[in-house]
């Protein structure tokens, strides 16, 4: 048996997102030690200043050496000068690791999300599953830029410093070591709620951008039901959370700052004293002080850092896991065939139900159209006809039973090649920005433009994409807002010719046409299977003339198969096909009523 696409990997852990992390950062670890170097001799460098200050303030002053206090200067003018530079490349170097670094996650996120199963995207909002590609990847970003820059030359300075107090003064090196570590006692306290708080965070921007990109996506519904005023407030709604989320992990990170920064104070405040005592007792020099406060400032600012910079770090983390867990979830499966013999396709026993959806939308279906064949789809709204076509193109699995395409399973061949031989004329075809051109190129990107004319002819669009301002060349806009309906159906109609389909599945191609669009794509079907006479076709139709041609048709209702047979035979059945077809009869004469008056 395939595994299922459906089920998503358990959300991953903390363990699992540094594994990520390190992953991405191994291939440049070459790159990565290098920066090290650099960050740690930068770090090196800012140490160097108190040295001067005890030459000067021990040596120079007591010997009254003023002309030697010019060389000093002059050297600390050359020093300066290199420290900057080396300052300049390492903030570069470290920011394009991070950025090449974040790019290919943010690559590797997107081309995941898009071969994520259909169903994925119903268990979670697309918005959000966009935000784990844009907003969490650029709070990762923020992690290590930070983390890269500045978090490896302070870790430096930590240790050296540290190292240079206890050579100076083990009994205040003793109380230096003591503020350190109540520094980091209350930076560990809050790393678990931290943690939580910023997870909060990044799934309500999650919600957020969700809610919006679903608004805005179908702008033109919302404005057509006035609606501009509840989708503010749903907006709001989610960014009253969002904001709320920062106002409590501010209250933590405030408490946390606040205590961290109150220990280094009082550890100052304490060095002073206990430093001042020593000078008066124990002849330690003033330079010596001096030094040894200075130093102790340049050990609590980097401590500082290091601990704030666990704040920066659980918000990345945070943001990693999501961006893991993307990474990590199913894809499509796929198989390996890549070539389909013929286009004979069957369904056996198949069941399947709508994830999270509730009836099965098929039951048990079971029907073969021979390679070359037409067979019509006919039934009630809702009887499963669309979910079928889904089915063939793969866009989900059976729950149970087996589809076969040229006598294989669809699950066993690639889904690039099982795709380009599936054309799917849907019932509300989806155009995107760009030209006419473009959008029916889209079937087959490698197409000529006289190709794509060619298949535009055939489909009856030629005449009306002549008619648009630009011709062929007419942007069409986002969802072709442009373009009416019977137009858009053309336009995907000439998809369709323009695919070297093995099967062509046709979902009610017809249905929400007036009597004259449907001559017209008529016209348009008849170029499709004058060019494609050996495709083995399925036409769903609610709109019984256009199944009259069939060589067979199957009545759905239910998910299931209630009837199979010609048109001669479903009628003389008197069945549900007799049924539908009376109320299209009935439907027809009310129309032709109407348009007589
Ligand atoms: N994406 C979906 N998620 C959940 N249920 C769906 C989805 N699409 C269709 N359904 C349900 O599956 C059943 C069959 O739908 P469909 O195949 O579109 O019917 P038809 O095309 O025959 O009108 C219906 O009950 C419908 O509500
Ligand atoms: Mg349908």
């Amino acid at each position: 048996m395939m595994p299922r696409s459906r089920a998503a990997d358990p959300p991953r852990d903390r363990k699992g997102a540094l594994k990520t992390l390190w992953r991405l950062i191994r291939p440049r670890w070459a790159q990565a030690a290098s920066l090290s170097l650099l960050l740690t001799l930068t770090a090196a460098l800012g140490q160097v200043f108190p040295q001067f200050v005890r030459l000067v303030i021990d040596d120079l002053i007591p010997r009254g050496e003023g002309r030697l206090l010019l060389l000093v200067g002059a050297g600390m003018l050359l020093f300066y000068l290199l420290t900057a530079a080396l300052g300049y490349a390492a903030m570069y170097f470290s920011y394009a690791f991070t950025q090449r670094v974040i790019s290919e996650v943010r690559l590797e996120a997107y081309g995941k999300l898009l071969r994520l199963p259909l169903a994925r995207f119903t268990s979670e909002r697309s918005g959000s599953l966009v935000s784990r590609v844009v907003s969490d990847v650029n709070a990762l970003e923020t992690m290590i830029q930070s983390g890269a820059s500045r978090l490896l030359g302070q870790l430096f300075s930590v240790v050296f410093v540290l190292a240079v107090l206890f050579a100076t003064d083990w009994v205040l090196a003793l109380v230096a070591l003591a503020i350190v570590f109540a520094m980091a006692f209350f930076t560990g306290v809050y790393q678990g709620p931290l943690r939580e708080s910023a997870r909060r965070i990044r799934s309500r921007v999650g919600e957020l951008t969700a809610t919006a990109t679903e608004a805005i996506g179908n702008i033109g519904v919302v404005k057509s039901f006035a609606n501009e005023g509840l989708e503010y407030r749903r907006f709001e709604r989610d960014n009253d959370r969002y904001v709320a989320g920062n106002l409590e992990r501010r209250k933590q990170v405030g408490l946390m700052e606040a205590l961290v920064g109150l220990s280094a104070d009082l550890g100052l405040a304490a060095v002073l004293v206990l430093g001042g005592w020593l000078v008066v007792q124990r002849g330690l020099t003033v330079g010596e002080l001096s030094a040894f406060l200075l130093y102790l400032g340049n050990l609590i600012g980097p401590v500082r850092s290091v601990m704030f910079f666990n704040n920066a770090l659980q918000a990345g983390l945070a943001a990693l896991e999501r961006v893991d867990e993307l990474l990590h979830d199913r894809p499509e499966q796929e198989g390996g065939r890549t070539a389909v013999p013929h286009g004979g396709l069957s369904f056996h026993g198949v069941t399947f139900r709508y994830p999270g959806g509730g009836a099965p939308a098929l039951r048990g279906l079971s029907f073969t159209v021979a390679p070359g064949q037409t067979v019509a789809l006919v039934g009630p709204s809702g009887a499963g006809k669309s979910t079928v076509a889904k089915l063939v193109s793969r866009l989900y699995d059976p729950d149970e039973g087996e589809i076969l395409l040229g006598g294989f399973d669809l699950r066993t061949y690639a889904l690039s090649a099982l795709r380009g031989r599936v054309a799917v004329v849907p019932q509300e075809p989806t155009l995107f920005s760009g030209s006419v051109l473009d959008n029916i190129r889209y079937a087959k990107p490698e197409a000529a433009d006289d190709e794509v004319r060619e298949a535009a002819r055939l489909a009856n669009a030629e005449a009306f994409i002549l008619g648009l301002p630009q011709g062929f060349d007419t942007e069409i806009g986002e969802r072709g807002v442009k373009l009416s309906g019977g137009q858009k159906q053309r336009v995907a109609i000439a998809r369709a010719i323009l695919k070297e389909a093995a099967v062509l599945i046709l979902d009610e191609a017809t249905s929400s046409l007036d009597t004259e669009s449907e001559a017209v794509i008529q016209d348009a079907l008849a170029g499709l299977f004058e060019r494609r006479s050996r495709v083995t076709t399925l036409i769903i139709a609610h709109r019984l003339s256009t199944v009259l041609g069939a060589d067979a048709i199957l009545v759905l209702n239910n998910g299931q198969l209630v009837e199979r047979g010609t048109h001669r035979e479903l009628v003389a059945r008197r069945g549900l096909y007799w049924a539908l077809q009376r109320l299209a009869q009935e439907d027809g004469r009310r129309r032709a009523e109407v348009l007589g008056d």
